[in-house]
């Protein structure tokens, strides 16, 4: 992807295919005074599009109107919605819409634009960042297995190749602080967006491994891969209980970044699991292709780091990612085998199905080699996930309330949105188990509570915070600013995270 940061003359100068311009909801049927020079080039169309009311800047809205004799050829007015709620969150999801826009009529190029005087309090910064993050997130796509396009014509569209957030000469430096940041969370989040589409025949815990390995060619971080006998050999007897049903090798990844000597890192943990068949306590077919999935807190560990890499802030970070594949056989773990974990506790596992847990126990265990700041996991973790909070935010628990304030500070800033549940005494009691030191299912009551609460049993001496992306890490259906399919989260909200840290 081509990312620039242009003037209104140079983006002129140099033709525009569609430029999309981000207007808030008008008290008057007018045009905003803001957009004279863009309605000046339409010949007078803004102006019409605004007193006839067919375009109000209401969210989500837009209007087309093509240029002549210019080289910018298509303007798209994106409504942001009330003047009031001009955000981040706003600006980014109008961006996205563009960038959606762009990608269904080919046109191989975006641009975003939002004059300063509709923008309120959001300065240039901000603006350059989420223009940049918006239009990257609206034209994401992954064709590199159709060899023909999804239309009739048999086609490819050309892909969205370049990003242009056009801003006024005066605001240029401001911007491109911002703009800097937002390119290298686009990469990172289409990093995690690619590794989560990828289907599970490819995207195996090998070749998580492998990705994080030329991460960390390119950026210089130090990458170890632990192989099935080095699992075994730590003791991390949950992974490999996981593990033991498929032919696919597992793999326990580290990767570290340092950007301040040797201050304590942050250690970011994501579920690997590439796919998830529930194992002997096998899940339905219905929707079970979305297993694939299990492995998006991994991704977005990866793009988190991506964006580490492209932005080299002053902190240290590691990267954990426990990665296997969870399937029925005859070698498969069965409901009711206890197992003794890399921490040392023995786990009763009533429910192969209930994976992602195990594998986190671990990781969350050999973490503490590292004597972290503190530890935010991500995992797909808990169908329940989605009866909380669905698809709009994620839910969170931890054992510090000062982090999981700052988790959910980073969520706002990034757009992925996160809420804290209680992790009260009574919902321990529930993991209890009869013959071990606990089980990996409390039923089907609070799942994703007593979920949070078993990983809880392997935190011990940092500060830590977990986050069920079931429900948010991808969609089953399109929203104007966002596909179905994978949505990276939570790659963007750690490297805010990680960013604010940095100071
Ligand atoms: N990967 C699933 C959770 C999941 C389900 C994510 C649906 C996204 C959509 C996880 O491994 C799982 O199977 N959890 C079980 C736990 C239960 C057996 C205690 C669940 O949620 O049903
Ligand atoms: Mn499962
Ligand atoms: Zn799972």
């Amino acid at each position: 992807m081509k990312y620039q940061l242009a003037d209104g003359q140079s983006a002129d100068a140099q033709g525009l295919p569609l430029l999309a311009v981000a207007v808030p909801k008008q008290a008057q049927k007018a045009l905003p005074e803001a957009l004279r020079d863009y309605d000046a080039r339409a010949g007078g169309a803004l102006a019409r599009l605004f007193t006839s009311g067919d375009f109000t800047g209401a969210r989500d809205d837009t209007a087309m109107v093509y240029l002549d004799g210019e080289a910018t050829r298509r303007l798209l007015l994106v409504g942001t919605g009330k003047p009031e709620d001009v955000s981040r969150t706003s600006v980014r999801r109008a961006a996205a819409i563009a960038g959606r826009r762009a990608k269904a009529l080919g046109t191989g190029s975006v641009a975003f634009a939002m004059p300063a005087a509709l923008r309120g309090s959001l300065g240039a910064g901000d603006l350059g960042q989420v223009a940049v993050e918006g239009m990257a997130q609206g034209s994401w796509q992954f064709d590199e297995l159709k060899t023909k396009g999804n239309d009739n014509n048999n086609e490819k569209k050309p892909p969205v190749g370049a990003i242009t957030v056009v801003v006024d000469a005066a605001e240029q430096q401001e911007a491109a602080a911002g703009f800097a940041i937002g390119r290298a969370m686009a990469e990172g989040q289409a990093l995690a967006r690619r590794l989560q589409f990828l289907p599970p025949n490819r995207c195996t815990p090998g070749f998580l491994a492998e990705t994080a390995q030329e991460l960390g060619t390119r950026h210089a971080f130090a990458v170890t891969v632990l192989d099935r006998a080095q699992i075994e050999q730590e003791g991390m007897g949950a992974l490999l209980a996981v593990a033991q049903g498929s032919e696919t090798e597992p793999r326990f990844v580290t990767i570290e970044y340092r950007g301040a000597g040797d201050a304590q890192p942050v250690a970011l943990v994501g579920k690997g699991i590439t796919f998830d068949t529930g194992g002997i306590s096998i899940k339905p077919a219905q929707a079970m292709e979305d297993m694939k999935y299990d492995m998006s807190g991994a991704a977005a560990v990866l793009g988190a780091l991506e964006i580490v890499g492209r932005l080299k802030p002053k902190l240290n970070v590691v990267g954990v990612i426990p990665s296997a594949d969870n399937m029925p056989s005859g070698r498969a773990i069965r409901p009711a085998d206890v197992v003794k974990s890399h921490f040392g506790k023995f786990i009763e596992i009533v429910n192969t199905d209930a994976e992602g847990r195990l594998i986190l126990a671990d990781a969350l265990s050999y973490v503490r080699r590292f004597k972290p700041a503190c530890v935010l996991d991500a995992a797909t973790l808990t169908g329940a996930a989605l009866f909380v909070t669905g698809h709009v935010a994620t839910p969170i628990m931890g054992n510090d309330e000062a982090l999981l304030d700052e988790v959910r500070k980073a969520g706002e800033r990034a757009g992925e949105r996160c809420w804290p549940l209680p992790m009260y005494d009574e919902f321990r009691e529930l993991n209890k188990s009869d013959i071990a030191d606990v089980k990996n299912s409390g039923g089907r009551p609070a799942g994703t509570i007593t979920a949070g609460w078993f990983l809880r049993e392997f935190v011990d001496g940092y500060p830590w915070v977990h986050l069920d992306v079931a429900g948010t890490a991808y969609t089953e259906s399109d929203s104007p600013p966002l596909a179905k399919g994978p949505a990276g989260v939570p790659t963007r909200l750690f490297a805010e995270f990680l960013l604010a840290r940095a100071g």
